[in-house]
């Protein structure tokens, strides 16, 4: 591969070994799309993204995980990254230089639309128009933040956009990372096997979706609605979108303006 990006010291490529009930694992790919994460903790993933069909797409070389040690960028002896808040106050806030580092080498060999992220409560919050417009782009960087989060400058240096898992804190970037990924990875083209399945899911149409059932028919007494055991597809299909659109109207009804 002449075109692959030059590996640094600090970037470690997520490899999973294809399963013998995988379909051929294709070599990776210089063009296939890549989350490279930031992160004080690298042994959490692939972590979930290792499983299912997630996992799967991973092996067979449909997106690639490169995770970046933070550590390996840290200051002196004791390899640094923190230190103690300007202004005073509690906790540690990462060091911009150890950060920018960081940042420098792991956007090293990126292409076209490729945003960099800071998982944070103060970001947007992640939302299934995110994920989509992600799964579209070449590439992702996402820097997980720990400790009480990352000098500011390096945000306004590198011009990173702030994403949020939602409205609470947590102690670090990685899970809603994690999150961010899987809502992202099974968008990209290939990686669900069944893409109707995308259409009519919750929020791609700006509804949350109908409730579902399956056998046995009758469960402790609660039957499948009659409808759906008709076989008559038009039936089902208006049953579907009212449900959906009662649903959305109960608890999201936000989304109906
Ligand atoms: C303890 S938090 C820092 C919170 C920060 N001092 C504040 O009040 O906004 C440590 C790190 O966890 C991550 N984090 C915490 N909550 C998050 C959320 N809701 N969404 C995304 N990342 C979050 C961020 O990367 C953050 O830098």
């Amino acid at each position: 591969m002449t075109d692959a990006p030059k590996r640094s010291h600090g970037r470690k490529a997520i490899k999973l070994t294809a399963q013998p009930t995988d379909l051929m694992a294709p070599a990776p790919l210089a063009h296939v799309w890549t989350a490279r994460v930031i992160t004080l903790m690298p042994g959490t993933f692939p972590g979930i993204l290792g499983e299912s069909l997630t996992g799967k797409a991973l092996r067979e070389g449909r997106w690639q995980l490169e995770t970046i040690n933070l550590r390996d960028y840290g200051v002196g002896k004791h390899k640094n990254v923190d230190d103690t808040p300007a202004g005073g106050g509690a906790g540690m806030v990462l060091r911009p230089d150890v950060v920018g580092r960081a940042i420098e080498d792991a956007t090293e060999g990126t292409r076209g639309n490729w945003p960099i992220l800071y998982m944070s409560p103060r970001g947007k919050r992640i939302d299934q128009e995110m994920a989509r417009t992600l799964s579209a782009c070449d590439g992702v960087t996402i820097l997980c933040g720990r400790f009480e989060g990352v000098d500011e400058r390096v945000l306004e240096h590198y011009g990173i956009q702030e994403v949020s898992l939602g409205d609470f804190v947590m102690t670090g970037g990685e899970i809603a990372a994690h999150a961010l990924l899987d809502a992202t990875v099974r968008l990209i083209p290939g990686v669900l096997g069944n893409a109707e399945s995308i259409e009519e899911e919750s929020f791609s149409n700006g509804r949350l979706e109908h409730g579902q059932y399956t056998r046995p028919a009758v469960w402790k007494g609660r039957e499948i609605p009659e409808v759906l055991m008709s076989g008559h597809h038009g039936k089902v299909a208006d049953w579907r979108k009212e449900e959906s659109e009662r649903i959305t109207r109960e608890r999201r009804p936000d989304l109906l303006e």
